[in-house]
C-alpha cells in the first residue's frame, strides 16, 4: 500500500494541466485551459482544465475530477495504479506503508510472482507451437483458419496450440528450472499419485489465454479439435492463487478502451464470440466464459461503463438462468438491454454472415430493455392463463425492486403500467411488497453482523444480502461529496421559500433522526462534514480530494467522475435539461427513501426485542406511529411523477 506521506507528496507535486496536457491539446482561455474532449468526438472544445483549482471538467460527458481521476478515466487505472503512474512521471519515490510481512505472506508473494511468470512462459510456448511447429501449423493454426480467423486476430488474442505429446510443456518448463511444485500449483501440469513424471493438463487443443484487466495472463481455456471425442469441449485452468474465475472476464483487456469509448459493454457467452466480434470490428465485448455472471465481474465492467447489452444465442439454454444476471446487474445500478439472435445464430456465426455495419445496427436496434425481454419470455409461457400472467408481471416487478435509482424505478413502473394496462398504484403496491420481501431476507441475514459494523460493508458486497439502508447511505454521502455546496430552493411548511445547501439538508436529516451511520468510511466523511459546518465551512468533494486518505480520495474520485445520467430519461418523455434541474428532486427522494428504510430497520429491531413476559404496549404504540410515518413517506415517494 502506498503510504499517506507519498500520496500527500504526489498530490502536492503533480499539475493537472501537465498530466492532462499529455493527452489533450490545451489552449489558454482566461485563467483556464480549454481543449477537445478526449472522451467524446467533438468539434468545439468543451473540455476545461483549471490550474488554480487543480481540477478538470468535461462538459460534453459531464465527467470531471482531479489529475488522478483523469488518469483513472483515460487509462482505466485503479486509484493506486494512477498514483504510481503519476509518481513515476514526477520522479517521486513511492514509500510503501511499513509493515512486517510474515514468512507465510512472503512465501505467498513469491509463489504468486512465479505463477505469473510461468503463465507468461506457457503463453509464449503455446504461441510458438501454433506458429512455428509443423504439428501446430497443420492442426492448430489450420483450425483457426477454417474458422475464418485472420492472423492479426490470432496474434491479438495470443491464441496458441498445445501439442499431442503428453508432457511437452511440463518437460519444457522443468528444463527451464521451474519446480514441480509451482507447475502443479499453476494447474498447467498434473502429477498423478506423485509419480515421477508429470503430464500436461492441455494436450492437442487450441489455447485461449485469459488475461487480467491490465493484460497479465492468469490462466487458459483450451478447445478440443475433434468433435467426436467424448470429453468436455473446453478445458479451463483450475482456480489458482492468481486465477479466480469469478473475478475475471474474458476479453476485458482487449476490449476495455472500446468499452469506455462507446460507453457500452456487450456481454456474450463464449470465447469465440468475443474473438469473432473483434474480427468484425466490434471491440467492446467480454464473456463470462461459461460461468454465471458474478458481482465482481459486474464491478469490473462498471469501471468502464454502466451500460451492458447481453447477447444470447437464439436457442440458448441459459435464457431463463439469465434472469438472475439481470437482477444482479440492476442491483449494481447498471442499465441493461438484451438481444436474442435469430434461429440458432450466435454472435460468432452472425458476425461472420453479415457486414460490420449491419451487425452494429442489429445490436443497436434489436436489443430490448429487460421489461420487454422478460415479458416476452414469461408471457409466452403463461399463454392465456390469467394466474400465470399475474405471476409473470409480479416477476417483472421483482426485477424493478432491484433497481437502485429511485427515479428509474418509477420510470420502469410507468412502462409496465402502460404495457399491461395496469394502474400505477397497484404496481407501486406490488413493488413495495417485493421490496419488503427483499428487505426481510436481507435483515434476517444481517442481524448478526450489526454488532460488528466493519463487516457490514463486506456483507453489502454480496448480492444475496443487498442492504438497502447502506446503499441509500452511500447515495447520501455521494450527493454531499458531489453537490454538497449547491443551493436548493425549498418551501417550508408555511409555504415560505428558503434556501439550503445540499450538505445542510442531508446533515439535518441525519441529525433529526439521530441516525447511526452504517459504514465506518461514511462515518469518517460525515464527521468531517459536520466539523466543517461548525466552522462555517462547506466541505464537499474539493475539500476531500486533498485529504490524504486513500479510501476517502478514492471514493471522492469515484463520485466526481460519475455524474447522474439524465439522457436515458428523455425516451420516457421525462426531460431534464440540466443536472441542476434533477438535483433538488434526487436529494429529496434519497432522503425520503433513506428515512423509510431506517424506519423499517427500527421497526424490525423493535419487533425482534418484543418481550414475552413484560407489557409491550409502549413498543406497539411506537411501532404503529412509525408505520404511519412510513405510510406518509410512501405517499410522498410514490405519487405519480
Ligand atoms: P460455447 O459452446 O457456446 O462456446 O460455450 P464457443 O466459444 O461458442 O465455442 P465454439 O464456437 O464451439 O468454439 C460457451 C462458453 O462456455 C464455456 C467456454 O467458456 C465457452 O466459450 N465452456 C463450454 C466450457 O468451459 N466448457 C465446455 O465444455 C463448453
Ligand atoms: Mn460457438
Amino acid at each position: 500500500m502506498i503510504s499517506k506521506a507519498t500520496i500527500d507528496k504526489i498530490f502536492s507535486t503533480i499539475r493537472v494541466e501537465e498530466i492532462v496536457g499529455e493527452y489533450v491539446q490545451l489552449k489558454r482561455a482566461g485563467s483556464n485551459f480549454k481543449g477537445l474532449s478526449p472522451f467524446h468526438d467533438e468539434k468545439t472544445p468543451s473540455f476545461v482544465v483549471s490550474p488554480s483549482k487543480q481540477i478538470w471538467k468535461d462538459f460534453s460527458s459531464g465527467k470531471g475530477g482531479t489529475a488522478i481521476s483523469f488518469l483513472m478515466e483515460i487509462e482505466n487505472f485503479t486509484y493506486p495504479e494512477a498514483l504510481r503512474h503519476a509518481a513515476k512521471k514526477y520522479g517521486i519515490e513511492i514509500e510503501e506503508d511499513k509493515r512486517e510481512y510474515t514468512e507465510e505472506e512472503k512465501q505467498q508473494q513469491t509463489d504468486k510472482e512465479l505463477l505469473y511468470k510461468i503463465h507468461e512462459v506457457a503463453n509464449d510456448f503455446f504461441q510458438h507451437q501454433l506458429f512455428d511447429t509443423e504439428e501446430g501449423r497443420s492442426i492448430g493454426y489450420s483450425y483457426f483458419k477454417e474458422r475464418g480467423l485472420r492472423d492479426e486476430i490470432i496474434r491479438k488474442f495470443q491464441l496458441g496450440y498445445s501439442p499431442e505429446q503428453k508432457n511437452a510443456f511440463t518437460e519444457f518448463a522443468l528444463d527451464k528450472g521451474y519446480s514441480k511444485d509451482i507447475l502443479e500449483k499453476s494447474g498447467l501440469s498434473i502429477f498423478p499419485d506423485h509419480a515421477q513424471d508429470g503430464v500436461d493438463r492441455f494436450r492437442e487443443r487450441v489455447i485461449f489465454p485469459i488475461h487480467s484487466f491490465s493484460g497479465r495472463v492468469l490462466g487458459f481455456g483450451a478447445r478440443i479439435l475433434k468433435n467426436n471425442v467424448k470429453t468436455a469441449k473446453y478445458l479451463n485452468s483450475p482456480e489458482t492463487e492468481i486465477y479466480h474465475k469469478s473475478n475475471v472476464l474474458y476479453g476485458l483487456n482487449q476490449s476495455k478502451q472500446s468499452i469506455s469509448k462507446h460507453n457500452l459493454c456487450l456481454l456474450v457467452e463464449g470465447y469465440m464470440d468475443v474473438i469473432a466480434l473483434h474480427q468484425a470490428g466490434i471491440e467492446n465485448v467480454v464473456s463470462s466464459s461459461g460461468t454465471a455472471l458474478t458481482v465482481e465481474q459486474i464491478k469490473l465492467i462498471k469501471r468502464l461503463t454502466e451500460n451492458v447489452t447481453i447477447l444470447f444465442d437464439g436457442d440458448s439454454a441459459g435464457i431463463k438462468a439469465s434472469f438472475r444476471s439481470i437482477d444482479m446487474l440492476l442491483s449494481e445500478s447498471m442499465n441493461i438491454r438484451i438481444l436474442l439472435f435469430p434461429d440458432g445464430d450466435d454472435p460468432d456465426s452472425f458476425s461472420r454472415k453479415h457486414p460490420q455495419e449491419y451487425v452494429e445496427n442489429f445490436i443497436k436496434n434489436e436489443a430490448r430493455d429487460f421489461i420487454d425481454f422478460k415479458a416476452e419470455i414469461l408471457l409466452k409461457e403463461a399463454a392465456e392463463d390469467p394466474i400465470k400472467k399475474a405471476e409473470a408481471i409480479r416477476d417483472i416487478v421483482k426485477s424493478v425492486a432491484f433497481v437502485t435509482n429511485a427515479l428509474k424505478q418509477e420510470i420502469y413502473l410507468k412502462e409496465i403500467s402502460n404495457r399491461f394496462g395496469l394502474s400505477e398504484q397497484s404496481l407501486f403496491n406490488e413493488l413495495n411488497v417485493q421490496k419488503q420481501i427483499k428487505n426481510q431476507q436481507v435483515s434476517a441475514v444481517q442481524r448478526p453482523a450489526v454488532a460488528n459494523q466493519v463487516k457490514l460493508e463486506k456483507v453489502a458486497d454480496v448480492f444475496e444480502t443487498v442492504n438497502p439502508l447502506l446503499i441509500l447511505e452511500e447515495k447520501l454521502v455521494e450527493l454531499m461529496l458531489k453537490y454538497g455546496d449547491r443551493v436548493l430552493d425549498r418551501k417550508d411548511e408555511e409555504d415560505q421559500a428558503f434556501q439550503i445547501t445540499v450538505i445542510e439538508e442531508i446533515i439535518a436529516h441525519l441529525e433529526e433522526d439521530s441516525y447511526e451511520v452504517q459504514s465506518p468510511l461514511n462515518q469518517k466523511i460525515i464527521e468531517e462534514i459536520k466539523s466543517g459546518i461548525s466552522e462555517n465551512q462547506l466541505r464537499a468533494g474539493d475539500f476531500f480530494k486533498t485529504l490524504m486518505d486513500e479510501d476517502i480520495t478514492g471514493k471522492v474520485a469515484d463520485a466526481l467522475v460519475e455524474p447522474y445520467e439524465t439522457s436515458d430519461w428523455a425516451k420516457h418523455q421525462i426531460f431534464f435539461s440540466t443536472e441542476e434541474e434533477v438535483l433538488p428532486k434526487i436529494v429529496q427522494d434519497v432522503i425520503f427513501r433513506h428515512k423509510r428504510e431506517y424506519i423499517l430497520k427500527i421497526v424490525n429491531d423493535m419487533k425482534a426485542e418484543l418481550s414475552e413476559t413484560e407489557n409491550n404496549d409502549e413498543t406497539y404504540r411506537k411501532i404503529i406511529l412509525l408505520n404511519q410515518l412510513r405510510k406518509q413517506l410512501d405517499e410522498k415517494l410514490y405519487r405519480i411523477l
